[in-house]
């Protein structure tokens, strides 16, 4: 049994991160954006002061994508710097960090068609991007027992009622509107936050440090994805698939950000389910959303 902290613990992430790893049997404090702001390194300090933990986990982030490109100091102050303090306090008082980061941190390569490895080069093509790579960096350089985890279209329950989630948006368009136009040039593969927090529940226990890929098995578009969602649930939506600049967001996103996570598969000795599998469970598991 470990001593764990979890920031951002009423995310979609550290929701459900929280939950395993009492299920497996450690002791785990969740912190609410009340409780911490890792910006502020007088915030980390105070709130670890009581009881300092054997690992830190740090869900917590600036996720909005579009908005980055208008505010992409404060995107800096939450993704890179908020990553920076955690490592440095984490290094001076030797408690391991498991920072998260994300699949935006690729995307230069347009016509890329092969998962990428952890030794590639990344190369975001977003303000967001570019903050969660400053993060890593910041993790990597600063924090020797350090996991960074790289993930993808994350889902999960807590999006619900927080901050939201394709699946959610989709549940809610579908219902409201007649037709949808969605994104069909973006390939990657969407994740829920109930099998990612098991996966890495998994390798808390290994002490194998490092940059790991982590998403659930194979890959498709956002249309596709949306597409899936509604054959699932019986919603009846006309939908219509478009290009990355028929959208016209202010972010620029990957054309392909599919991870190969074959490292993390070696190393807790198990694959993530196929992307179908988990987004059938999460569904299945939400009956009265499903039903229109
Ligand atoms: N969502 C995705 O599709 C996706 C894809 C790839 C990677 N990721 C990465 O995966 C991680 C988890 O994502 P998620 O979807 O679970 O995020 P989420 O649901 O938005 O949760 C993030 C949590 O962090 C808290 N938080 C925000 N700023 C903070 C700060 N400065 N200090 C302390 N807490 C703060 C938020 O609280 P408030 O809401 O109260 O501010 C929220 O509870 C993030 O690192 C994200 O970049 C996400």
């Amino acid at each position: 049994m470990r001593h764990i902290s979890v920031i951002g613990t009423r995310g979609q992430l550290g929701h459900d991160f929280t939950e395993s790893l009492s299920k497996a049997g450690h002791q785990v404090t969740g912190l609410t954006h009340q409780q911490i702001s890792i910006e502020d390194p007088d915030s980390i300090s105070s709130a670890f002061a009581p009881a300092p933990p054997d690992l830190i986990i740090n869900t917590a982030a600036y996720n909005k994508v579009d908005l980055a490109e208008k505010e992409p100091e404060l995107a800096y102050a939450v993704n890179a710097l908020g990553p920076r303090n955690l490592a440095l306090y984490c290094s001076e008082k030797n408690i391991s960090l498991m920072h998260i980061s994300s699949d935006f941190v690729y995307g230069l390569e347009t016509s890329r068609r092969i998962p990428f490895q952890e030794h590639e080069a990344p190369g975001p093509v977003s303000a967001y991007g570019l903050s969660k790579l400053a993060g890593e960096y910041f993790v990597r350089a600063l924090c020797p027992q350090h996991y960074v985890i790289r993930t993808c279209g994350l889902y999960g329950v807590a999006g619900k009622t927080g901050n939201g989630n394709f699946v959610e948006t989709m549940l809610r368009l579908g219902k409201e509107r007649d037709e949808l136009s969605i994104i069909n040039d973006q390939h990657c593969t969407p994740t829920a936050t109930r099998d990612l927090a098991a996966a890495l529940t998994r390798l808390i226990d290994t002490d194998q440090f490092g940059l790991y890929h982590a998403t659930c098995q194979g890959q498709t578009t956002w249309y596709e994805f949306a597409c899936s969602i509604f054959e699932m649930t019986g919603i009846s939506v006309k939908t219509h698939p478009i290009t990355t600049e028929q959208y016209k967001a202010p972010a620029d996103r990957p054309r392909f950000s599919v991870l190969d996570c074959s490292r993390l598969t070696a190393t807790i000795g198990d694959s993530m389910p196929d992307w179908k599998t988990s987004l059938r469970f999460y569904l299945e598991s939400q009956e009265e959303i499903c039903s229109k």
